[in-house]
């Protein structure tokens, strides 16, 4: 059996927020956020717009790509640090909302790196012939959680949603190979405080993230014989265009093979590879049968990486 993606999608809030308008509330620059980040600009919700809504308008996307009905779903599983609240799940709103009657629902928390640990799952319950159509999603509202008071962080993070439908796909297409990864000892440098704010020790976690996506990204195709040179597309979490590159740099691709949306959104945490993914698709910087690296990480800390040739 093999697992691929059927269709994806994608929702960004129409509020756009520049460095320049961050300059107005805390001491920075749209030089010190471009040069640091490769960030321009991020989406932010407003109050009406909370992490399930997002989830549905992306899922809406996917389910018309992949031309699969909210009835056919067989498992819904949301990514997100950032939920509406902490129960009902965003994954259980989300089932009614669509009218998904026979979907087994749960949310996933894994931080940045969630919409790995959710393909990853979906895999295993499509592999062993229990499921058939798992919707999977990315999606924060993480203004929600950020301090906007604080320089160190605000500037970062962005709102948005990203979704794939997953299904049985043509022998040698899917899901080729995979790659999770924790460290529940690196949780201090990057967590929620106790007033709900967002929290990070950016060095520590950069050195961490500059060592393990480009390993990670590595891995994933060594585990199947391909090399280097092999990948058509890589897909990093959109947190920081210079740990982005070092992914690039190690997999010694060009840069019009690597997915590059922190400059528009920023950082979506677990939405940012789904976003990029679909964008990648509807503006056909992604072929049939091209090799695809996704990687993420992020809190916790954790990480996770998927070889992926398209197709269905
Ligand atoms: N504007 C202006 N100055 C800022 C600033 C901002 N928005 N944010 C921080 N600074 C200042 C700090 O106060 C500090 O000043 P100091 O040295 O006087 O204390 C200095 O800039 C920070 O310098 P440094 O830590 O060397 O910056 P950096 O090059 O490491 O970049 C990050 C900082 C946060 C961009 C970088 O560490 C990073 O991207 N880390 C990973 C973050 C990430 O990906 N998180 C999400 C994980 S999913």
């Amino acid at each position: 059996m093999s697992v691929g993606v059927l269709g994806t999608g994608h929702y960004v809030p129409p509020k756009v927020v520049t460095n320049k308008d961050l300059e107005q509330i805390v001491d920075t620059s749209d030089e010190w956020i471009r040069s640091r980040t490769g960030i321009e600009e991020r989406r932010i919700a407003d109050d009406d717009t909370d992490t399930s809504d997002m989830s549905f308008f992306a899922a809406q996307n996917a389910l018309d790509e992949a031309n699969v009905k909210p009835e056919d779903i067989d498992l819904i599983l949301v990514a997100t640090v950032t939920p509406d609240t902490p129960f009902p799940s965003v994954s259980c709103m989300l089932q009614d909302r669509l009218g998904a009657r026979k979907a087994a629902a749960m949310d996933i928390s894994a931080a940045c790196s969630g919409f790995m640990y959710g393909m990853v799952t979906a895999k295993q319950f499509i592999d062993t012939g229990v499921y058939k159509n798992v919707l999977v999603i990315g999606v924060e509202k993480l203004s929600k959680i950020t301090d906007w008071s604080d320089r160190n962080t605000c500037v970062l993070f962005g709102d948005g949603a990203g979704a794939a439908v997953l299904g049985e796909v043509a022998e040698g297409k899917g899901i080729l190979s995979f790659e999770l990864g924790a460290d529940g000892s690196g949780g201090k440098e990057l967590y929620q405080d106790e007033n709900d704010h967002l929290q990070m020790n950016g060095r520590e976690v950069f050195k961490f993230a500059v060592r393990q996506m480009p390993e990670s990204s590595v891995n994933v195709i060594e585990k199947i014989g391909y090399n280097e040179a092999d990948v058509d597309y890589l897909i990093p979490h959109q947190a920081n265009i210079r740990i982005m590159e070092a992914a690039r740099e190690r997999l010694g691709i060009s840069k019009d093979k690597m997915a590059d949306s922190v400059k528009r959104y920023g950082n979506n945490s677990s939405a940012s590879i789904p976003i990029a993914l679909s964008e990648a698709v509807k503006d056909g910087n992604i072929k049939d049968n091209d090799l695809i690296v996704l990687v993420g990480f992020g809190g916790g800390l954790t990480w996770g990486a998927i070889a992926l040739k398209w197709g269905k």
